[in-house]
């Protein structure tokens, strides 16, 4: 897997995020199967409660532009050692993938990949909650 344009395109989505209240900035690029990236940078409120994360608004970008099958995700942010998914996130992804490689990115290039099965192990799938009910 060549991460660099799914990198190149997270960096770029961070650059236009919103956040002057917390001041930190994340970036999130994910890959369709046919090869399209959708990005994003957080978006920040007043009401801080109301803030969306990069990866959750990359998330409808790409399912507002009809792709559900995502193959990878690269977050990039200012955190050493990088910063992964937030919980809101993990499960946000778990409604399209069962599992997805993912490269945590950093400013400084430090960089570590992991897998959304690792990160959200028995994610809630409310298909299967109701099966069993
Ligand atoms: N944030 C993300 O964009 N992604 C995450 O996975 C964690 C946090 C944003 C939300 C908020 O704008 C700022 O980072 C601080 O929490």
């Amino acid at each position: 897997m060549d991460w660099q344009p799914l990198v190149d395109a997270a960096r770029r989505a961070r650059e236009g995020a919103y956040a002057p209240h917390s001041g930190y900035r994340v970036g999130a690029a994910l890959l369709a199967g046919d090869g399209s990236v959708h990005a994003a940078g957080n978006v920040e409120n007043g009401l801080l409660a109301l803030s969306v994360c990069a990866e959750r608004l990359a998330v409808a970008a790409a399912v507002n532009a009809g792709r559900r099958d995502f193959r990878a995700l690269a977050v990039v942010t200012e955190s050493a050692p990088p910063a992964s998914p937030c919980g809101l996130c993990r499960q946000t992804l778990a409604e399209f993938a069962r599992d997805l490689p993912i490269l945590c990115v950093n400013e400084d290039g430090e960089r570590f990949e992991t897998r959304l099965a690792e990160l959200l192990p028995r994610a809630f799938r409310f298909e299967e909650a109701r099966r069993q009910a």
